[in-house]
């Protein structure tokens, strides 16, 4: 059983400042993972305030130029330090968590993952470790740079490694219809969704919920299951890895 496990920038800091955790957050989150391991999983987290905003001030979506070279550094570590937190804080709760870095392993083509290497990721899986990477800032073959979106990152991860479940935790109760959980959503739904989402709350240079639910919509399609739920509610976390959440936004193939 592979799961991986997507724990939203959104939940482990404050978006609406500049790279502000919120540890008691990142700590309960390590607890859950912790409570409820299973040998193969792995976490990816975004990067909430850590790296949006550094991001957007050096225009990387831009590509490479003489203004967005200074900034790739900057919105690394900003990422970085927010990964170190997550890791320290499960290392610190009895997990075997490593990071995993998309800069130094990953290459994009237009923003898409043309390709990363996956060799470090399956040994640490083998050996029960818990690999953790996040949204970064990467090198792109067609723009020189780009910022790979923790939800991208989940995507391409599920369907390398064969992924049986996909869990995406947020800070809303899952995909929202007018305030209320669409309990179901198919690949076929996908031009509702557009029209149903605007975007999320603070400075967000990924797309926000759409961007989120695009990718899982393909996901869906190709057979791998995932759910958008509330990770912010303490104990979800635990019941999504035990498979026993009844909550949350459920997107399966047709
Ligand atoms: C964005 O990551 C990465 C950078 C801005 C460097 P995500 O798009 O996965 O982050 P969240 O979940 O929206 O915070």
């Amino acid at each position: 059983m592979t799961i991986i496990l997507k724990i939203g920038g959104s939940v482990l800091t404050d978006k609406n400042k500049v790279s502000a955790a919120k540890p008691e957050a990142i700590a309960r989150v390590a607890r859950e993972v912790s409570e409820a391991l299973s040998p193969r999983l792995v976490l990816v987290h975004g990067a909430g305030s850590f790296g949006h905003h550094q991001a957007k001030e050096y225009r990387l979506k831009d590509g490479l130029n003489d203004w967005s070279i200074k900034g790739i550094l900057p919105t690394h570590n900003a990422v970085k330090s927010l990964n170190a937190m997550v890791v320290d804080a499960l290392q610190m709760s009895g997990v075997d968590a490593l990071p995993v870095h998309p800069l130094s392993n990953c290459i994009l083509n237009n923003g898409r993952i043309e390709h990363m290497c996956m060799e470090a990721i399956t040994r640490m899986l083998r050996a029960e470790i818990v690999p953790v990477l996040h949204g970064d800032v990467v090198m792109d073959t067609a723009k020189g740079v780009g910022i790979l979106s923790g939800d991208q990152l989940v995507a391409y991860l599920a369907r390398a490694l064969k992924a049986d479940r996909v869990g995406i935790g947020t800070n809303v109760d899952g995909v929202l219809r007018n305030g209320s959980v669409i309990r179901e959503l198919k690949p076929a739904n996908i031009r509702e969704v557009e029209s149903i989402l605007s975007g999320s709350v603070g400075v967000d240079v990924t797309g926000g919920m759409y961007g989120k639910i695009a990718e899982l919509m393909a996901l869906a399609g190709e057979g791998i299951p995932s759910v958008v739920f509330n990770a912010e509610k303490p104990g979800n976390i635990v019941k999504f890895l035990r498979d026993d959440l009844a909550e949350g936004t459920l997107i399966s193939g047709d």
